[in-house]
């Protein structure tokens, strides 16, 4: 079972999550990417980013527990939504970008590196993939979840085999400079 999939930690989540989003990454995915296209979010927890991103582009929310698809369905009954695990992102539809917030730092980097090869496969030509991740380096666990750090550096060596870079940005979520941006384009 996965650290999301027990309803206690979900909305412990949620709480801790209060006064948070990522309306600055939806601002900053805009600049890129034509209104009404079709974006996959990966790992899109209770939602908010969905809220957010539905207000200009068509998307198809997922994650890889069920806890917080069942919590985001019984208030949007019509909301696209699909359990994908990151990694193996199974399905055969295809789609203009692919984004996630603060989710990928929970894959070790090998797995990371899969999931990487898999959504180039998703994306059409010239697809986007936007995601949030963690600064810094090395890894820890806490209560069962793990969570991988990351360089600039680290991320453009992840990404640049399959993807032009766009940006690698730092921004401050938490803390000062605590987070990277990535914005990539298939090639
Ligand atoms: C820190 S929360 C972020 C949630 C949301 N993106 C947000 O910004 O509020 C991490 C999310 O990633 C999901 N997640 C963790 N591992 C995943 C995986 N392997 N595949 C898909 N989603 C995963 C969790 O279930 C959780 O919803």
């Amino acid at each position: 079972m996965s650290y999301y999939e027990k309803e206690s930690n979900a909305i412990a989540y949620i709480k801790m999550a209060e006064g948070y989003d990522g309306r600055e990454l939806v601002k900053e995915l805009r600049q890129h990417l034509e209104d009404g296209s079709h974006i996959l979010e990966i790992g899109m927890g209770p939602g908010k980013d969905l809220d957010l991103l539905s207000e200009y582009f068509t998307v198809t929310g997922t994650d890889i527990s069920e806890v917080f698809l069942d919590m985001y369905r019984s208030n949007h009954p019509d909301a696209d939504l699909m359990l994908l695990d990151a990694v193996t992102l199974e399905t055969d539809r295809k789609f203009d970008a692919i984004y996630s917030n603060k989710v990928l730092q929970h894959l070790k980097t090998d797995k990371l590196i899969d999931s990487i090869h898999r959504q180039k496969e998703l994306l059409h030509e010239d697809g986007l993939v936007m995601h949030a991740f963690w600064k810094g380096s090395g890894s820890e666990s806490f209560d069962g979840l793990f969570f991988q750090y990351y360089s600039q550096k680290d991320l453009a060596d992840l990404f640049s085999p399959g993807f032009e870079i766009i940006k690698i940005e730092v921004y401050s979520e938490m803390d000062m400079d605590d987070s990277l941006l990535v914005l990539a384009k298939n090639r």
